[in-house]
């Protein structure tokens, strides 16, 4: 035996003497039980997928930093943004939405965006989207969108009807379905998209003064595209395309580059903006907030082992700092319980003891015990709180400023007197001819064997959004 040489074990430890040949009854007899080696290998097989993310299932991650360029600090006390230079460690993992873990790459659909910061004091997660909007903008709609992405329960195929079905019944998808169906739906490569966090989040600024926040990551690799017959080449010869750039782009060095802006909202504008800002389904035009620099994110370090570190890591928009918080856009809200509640079963529910999740700062709760626990400091006698041991305690200093709300609880019409049209219009009328044609093209083949009259009721929402933008369409129908 030479001095490299490394002894295989089981996973007590115990040495291996034969990892080719089952111990058994005889040279051609039955194996025997006491063949611990094949019984672990073979439990061990049984035990190696978790569920998949229940959506976002397929995607591809990469560690780097965001570095900070211009000073916020007048808006959020956040350690991460304390001065020009700061460098924080985070972790990007960009995804497809409907597909599984295995589904191609070079899909048309959203791309997910979801940031890991490990900040000084504990992570930050930007849960976002490649898109500043979503479909819904109520929670109870979310599982009802999501099936209509997923497979049909008789079928198990995927139905461009229930697509349809919904989005037309939905108007307020019409923004995103417009983005989706544009000449952005079919990004190239996660490395040419932008990133936005979606909803209105709070800054809080040492002053304890409340802002509303956008955020937005623009490439600098440029946005690329693909056409469908594009995509579809594509898919035939690399399922893998966006993991591939991705991976291999960080290999070679050129490592890729977004600029991190913000649109910020005083606390009070709120209340009279002309549009809900904390309606998910619009932007706020750059117009009346324009983006504000903030920094420089860049991925430049692929990981070691893809399951420990990108299919085991967690996000949670509920993961916030001191100086990022939450607003009341309600599926923010709803988001806030989902995603730990998902992390818990997916991964268990010390998820974020391990190494990707966990903090860069101390973590010091009074939670205990439970399966695979190996984060709860032992041998203290400051396992309860409120204790006189020593034992970790709350600080007010961390306190947001209370946050006025006002109204009977009900169950408020959200379709009832918003405007889900002029947005979606505006887009469309920001669109070269080429860009307008591609949205038609891409509607028209999307439509494909959908009943006649749920494209006549898409069509309507079209028709308001912009006459042009409905007559395209149909145009493209009967092309
Ligand atoms: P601006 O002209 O100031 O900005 C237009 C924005 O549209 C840019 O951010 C541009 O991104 C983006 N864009 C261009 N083509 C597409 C596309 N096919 N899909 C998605 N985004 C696209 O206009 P406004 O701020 O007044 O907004 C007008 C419309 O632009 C909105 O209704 C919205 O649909 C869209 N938009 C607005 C954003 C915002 O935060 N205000 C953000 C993204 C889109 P880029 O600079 O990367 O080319
Ligand atoms: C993943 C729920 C809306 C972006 C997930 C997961 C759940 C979920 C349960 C899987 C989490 C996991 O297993 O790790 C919801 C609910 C929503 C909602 C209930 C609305 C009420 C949104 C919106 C965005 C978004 C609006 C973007 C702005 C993402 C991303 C992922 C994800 C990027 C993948 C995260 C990763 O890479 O691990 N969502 N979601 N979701 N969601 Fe949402």
């Amino acid at each position: 035996m030479n001095h490299t040489h490394k002894q295989m074990t089981t996973t007590a430890g115990n040495p291996i003497a034969d990892n080719q040949n089952s111990m058994t009854a005889g040279a051609r007899g039955p194996v025997l039980m006491q063949d611990y080696q094949l019984l672990e290998k073979l439990a061990h097989q049984n035990r190696e997928r978790i569920p998949e993310r229940v959506v976002h299932a397929k995607g591809s991650g990469a560690f780097g930093k965001l570095t900070i360029t211009h000073d916020i600090t007048q808006y959020s006390k956040a350690a991460v943004f304390s001065e020009i230079g700061k460098a924080t460690d985070c972790l990007l993992r960009f995804s497809t939405v409907a597909g599984e873990r295995g589904a191609a790459d070079a899909e048309r659909d959203v791309r997910g965006w979801a940031l890991k910061f490990y900040t000084d004091e504990g992570n930050w997660d930007m849960v976002g989207n490649n898109t500043p909007v979503f479909f819904v903008r109520d929670p109870l709609k979310f599982p009802d969108f999501i099936h209509t992405q997923k497979r049909h329960p008789k079928t198990n195929m995927r139905s461009a009807t229930a697509m349809w079905d919904f989005w037309s019944l939905s108007p307020e998808s019409l923004h995103q379905v417009t983005i989706l169906m544009s000449d952005r739906g079919l990004p190239k490569s996660y490395r040419h998209t932008n990133g936005y966090g979606s909803h209105t989040y709070s800054f809080i600024n040492a002053k304890n003064e409340r802002f509303w926040v956008k955020f937005h990551f623009k490439t600098r690799q440029g946005i690329q595209t693909m056409t469908n017959e594009e995509a579809a080449k594509l898919i035939g010869e690399d399922r893998e395309s966006s993991q591939k750039d991705l991976y291999e782009a960080i290999e070679a060095g050129d490592f890729p580059q977004w600029d991190f802006k913000i649109q910020v909202m005083p606390e009070a504008d709120a209340e009279h903006y002309s549009i809900n800002p904390f309606d998910l389904t619009k932007v706020w035009p750059h117009a009346d907030y324009p983006l504000i620099d903030v920094g420089t994110l860049e991925l430049n370090r692929n990981p070691e082992n893809y399951f420990q570190e990108i299919e085991q890591a967690a996000f949670s928009p509920s993961n916030i700092v001191p100086g990022i918080s939450f607003s009341p856009d309600k599926m923010l809200q709803a988001r806030i319980f989902s995603y730990a509640d998902a992390h818990r079963y997916r991964v268990g529910t010390w998820y974020e003891s391990l190494p990707v999740n966990r903090p860069k700062s101390p973590v010091n709760t009074y939670h205990m015990d439970g399966s695979m626990n190996a984060a709860t400091p032992s041998s203290s006698d400051a396992y309860y709180e409120p204790n006189s041991m020593g034992g970790a305690t709350e600080d007010a200093r961390f306190a947001e400023p209370p946050l006025k709300i006002s109204g009977d609880a009900d169950r408020y019409n959200h379709r009832e007197g918003n405007d889900d049209y002029s947005q979606a219009g505006d887009l469309f009328r920001l669109m070269s001819e080429d860009q307008q044609q591609q949205l038609f093209n891409n509607i028209a083949a999307a439509m494909q064997g959908v009943p006649q009259h749920i494209v006549e009721r898409q069509l309507a929402h079209f028709d308001q959004a912009d006459p042009a933008y409905g007559d395209g369409v149909r145009a493209a129908l009967q092309a």
